[in-house]
């Protein structure tokens, strides 16, 4: 097997904060590599770790990675979005602890042929999860204008969205756009020789909108925050790392309606509208990498982990 490199990001801030009982139960909805499962299932010892992962290759990986651990790991290829159903249908009880480390792994990143990279030119995929039927190829060649207007402004925060996308729906019209480098090619066509100066690569925004529009990235968070919490036992722990706004917010709100979502007016002397807290916040503000760790490893500067307990 492929030697692949990933240092795990905010290792020991995110297992601290699971609070890791030897017998206990914990999820690692973003096996990726394994580092983070590494350092749980070696705290175990009658305890059991359930690994999700999309990506059949990180399954594969993380599987040979723990070997060791074996008879304390269940590997399930799943969307995380589904973790709450993974466990149920384990039926392995409620959980002491969830870990999610949201986004790419460094092998996809890395691995040009799947087509994540700006920088390496590939076909047009970036499916984390290569069974998945909707591709890269499929959003630039078939969306309409108007949606990859929205997925590129919404998703990218691309303030040339509507130029972008009328680029890609002009090229399209004479030939497919079926290559990394060809898009990039398209993006640059499309904008202000001032914005190709920036010091930010042209393609960047662009490449994060659609990566997040074939992986349901969004989606995927704001069902998990619906969802998995539900499937700890009370005083269990819930650590997510994000790479992005968009992600951060989405946790961020999730946790703070569990938390503290009561709608009823604030004279009233008693709650009356069916809010039951199921979340306390542990991290008023999310932690960042150290100085130590962003000098090792420059991917974690916009990682932000956010700790919650269940109540
Ligand atoms: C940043 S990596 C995790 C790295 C891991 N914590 C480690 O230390 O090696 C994220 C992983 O989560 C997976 N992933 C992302 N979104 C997912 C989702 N919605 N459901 C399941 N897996 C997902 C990706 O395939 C990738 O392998
Ligand atoms: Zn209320």
């Amino acid at each position: 097997m492929e030697t692949a490199q990933h240092i795990s990001v905010l290792l020991q801030e995110s297992i601290e904060g699971l609070q890791i009982r030897p017998t206990g139960l914990y999820l690692d909805g973003t096996l990726g590599l394994g580092g983070h499962s590494f350092e749980i299932a070696s705290r175990l010892t009658t305890g059991h770790l359930v690994c999700i992962d999309k990506d059949p290759f990180a399954l594969e990986y993380g599987k040979q990675r723990l070997e060791q651990f074996a008879p304390h790991v269940t590997f399930v290829h799943d969307d995380f979005r589904h973790a709450a159903r993974v466990l149920a249908e384990l039926h392995l009880g409620p959980a002491d602890g969830m870990l999610f480390d949201l986004g790419v792994s460094s092998p996809q990143l890395d691995n040009a042929e799947r087509g994540f990279s700006y920088m390496q030119d590939a076909p047009l995929d970036m499916r984390m999860d290569s069974t998945a039927p909707l591709s890269a190829y499929e959003i630039i060649n078939h969306y309409s204008k108007e949606d990859l207007t929205r997925i590129l402004f919404e998703y990218g925060e691309e303030k040339y969205a509507r130029r972008i996308a009328s680029a890609i729906v002009e090229t399209r019209q004479a030939h497919p756009i079926e290559t990394t480098f060809a898009l990039v090619d398209v993006i640059r066509s499309a904008m202000p020789a001032s914005a190709l100066r920036e010091k930010q690569h042209p393609a960047k925004r662009s490449f994060q909108a659609i990566r997040i529009e074939v992986n349901g990235e969004l989606d995927a968070v704001r069902e998990m925050m619906a969802t998995a919490p539900d499937a700890l036992r009370k005083g269990g722990r819930l650590c997510v790392i994000s790479f992005h706004s968009l992600e951060d917010r989405i946790v961020k709100t999730s946790i703070s309606r569990r938390e503290n979502g009561c709608t009823c007016p604030r004279e009233a002397p008693v709650c009356t509208c069916g809010f039951v807290q199921t979340l306390r916040s542990i991290t008023r503000k999310p932690i960042t990498a150290s100085e130590a760790e962003l000098s090792a490893n420059p991917r974690a500067r916009s990682a932000k982990l956010r700790i919650a307990e269940r109540v």
